[in-house]
């Protein structure tokens, strides 16, 4: 492993070709900084799933940058950046979005390509994912109240779905938002007895929105079609994580698209573009908002963790559930995604600990397995069995070379590789880019 420059990574992470970099626990693994870190070396950086509920820090020098919806590789001013169909647009996220990063003196203009197929976000989306919220009491999922699910649920359902193609045309917006504001209002008024929306305002707002993104918007499809034909090299920046994929994440306590598989659904490119997937994994576990979590530390060291990772989250500064890595479930999201390699995240964060834990299977019903349960209940019952290891007490600072890491650190890395049973290729020991090891 060597160390990494800020301004040149090995050749050798060419041989990874067209990259997808997904999460492999609950989100917030560190994917932003992975993704800024390899689009030095590729040519176009796509999101293809999920919307403004994802947030992915990414620091360059001084400077921090807070990702939602744009993908983090609009840092590289040689790298355009791709809203692709299976994104929900908040449109007026986006615009501030865009705007932040351009009084930054970043290249938006003509590095940002957004589908026009994606979905488009509305306020009665963000106040149905409140109110089902608070109407499911202490059921609720957490979510981020972006109004994810409802958009999502309505692109389902197509004929209350408005795509982005839409905004750009009066003709197109008018009868639709008409229709649909008076069937929300009905709809939200008999069950939450909400005060209605006026759809004339939103009309002219999203009309407004629809003219400054025009120059953002084609077809992103034949773009990408047209980049991959030419060989240019494609980077896939996964929103979310594995675990919160609508159909193998952990039930109801999950988001509203897939995750980690879904990306020829969300680009329209086939499955054969794709090269390499990089698995992101932080050294321990956290999950923001309800579910599931067998390793939670909701305890002091819970609490030391969640300190030294500043475990709070990008989008709504939420204080993250924290505790010991997890590798029953990060061998089935590895096997899910069918990751080529590992990036360990955070590595740093575990420096002071006497010991760390791996969990290494669950019991459950009196039995023990290493396979991660289909049924989020279930999965609520699983006792983690752990395998104890010695922790390390110095600090990572000064590592530039993976072979000067701690030996515990190195045997902690080593078990983790063995039992998720994919090569770990980078190794993170803080959040800049220079901070980063790879093999
Ligand atoms: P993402 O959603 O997967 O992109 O992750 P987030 O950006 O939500 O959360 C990861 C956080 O960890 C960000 O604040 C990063 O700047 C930070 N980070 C990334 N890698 C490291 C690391 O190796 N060490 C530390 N201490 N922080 C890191
Ligand atoms: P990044 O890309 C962490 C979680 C929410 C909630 C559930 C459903 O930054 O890793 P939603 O608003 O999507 O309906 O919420 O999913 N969630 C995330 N947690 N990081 C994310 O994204 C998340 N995206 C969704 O906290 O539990
Ligand atoms: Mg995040």
């Amino acid at each position: 492993m060597a160390a990494l420059d800020s301004l040149s990574l090995p050749l050798s992470l060419r041989e990874f070709g067209n990259t997808s970099v997904v999460g492999l626990q609950w989100g917030d693994e560190g994917k932003g900084k992975i993704v800024d870190l390899l689009t030095e070396q590729f040519d176009f950086a796509i999101r293809w799933n999920g919307g403004s509920n994802a947030g992915h820090s990414v620091k360059v020098s001084d400077k921090k940058y807070a990702f939602h919806l744009i993908p983090s590789g609009i840092l590289r001013p040689e790298c355009t950046s791709v809203i692709a169909n299976g994104v929900v647009i908040d449109p007026l996220k986006l615009l501030e979005e865009i705007d932040a990063l351009i009084t930054q003196g970043i290249k938006v203009e003509e590095n940002l390509k957004i589908s026009l197929a994606a979905n488009v976000v509305f306020p009665y989306h963000k106040l149905q994912d409140q109110l089902g919220e608070v109407a499911a009491g202490g059921g609720k999922i957490g979510t981020t109240g972006r109004g994810i699910g409802p958009c999502y649920a309505d692109k389902a359902n197509r004929s209350t779905a408005i795509r982005l193609i839409d905004i750009l045309d009066d003709n197109r917006l008018k009868p639709k938002l008409q229709a649909i504001v008076a069937y929300k209002n009905a709809v939200f008024a008999a069950i939450y007895k909400a005060s209605p929306f006026d759809w004339q305002p939103m009309f002219e707002q999203y009309r407004a929105c629809g003219e400054q993104l025009r120059p953002f918007i084609t077809d992103t499809t034949r773009l990408l079609h047209t980049a991959w034909k030419a060989g240019k090299r494609l980077l896939f920046e996964g929103a979310n994580a594995v675990l919160l994929d609508l159909d193998h994440g952990t039930f109801p306590f999950v988001t509203s698209s897939n995750c980690g598989t879904g990306l020829s659904v969300g680009t329209g490119l086939p499955g054969t573009a794709v090269q390499s997937t990089l698995g992101v994994v932080k050294a321990y576990s956290t999950r923001v908002g309800g579910g599931p979590f067998p390793t939670e530390q909701n305890n002091p060291l819970g609490d030391k963790i969640r300190q030294r990772g500043n475990e709070y989250g990008t989008t709504t500064g939420r204080p993250r559930r924290c505790g010991w890595i997890d590798a029953v479930a990060l061998r089935y999201t590895a096997a899910i995604t069918g990751a080529t390699g590992i990036c360990v995240m955070l590595l740093d964060v575990l420096s002071t600990f006497d010991e760390l834990k791996i969990c290494t299977g669950y019991k459950v019903k009196g039995e023990t397995t290493d396979w991660f349960p289909a049924d989020a209940q279930e999965l609520q019952t699983a006792e983690p069995v752990y395998e104890t290891v010695k922790g390390w007490h110095e600090s990572l600072d000064q590592v530039t070379f993976f072979d000067q890491l701690p030996a515990n650190a190195k045997n902690y890395l080593a078990k983790l590789e063995q039992y998720i049973g994919v090569p770990i290729k980078i190794v993170s020991i803080g959040p800049a880019r220079h901070q980063t090891l790879i093999r």
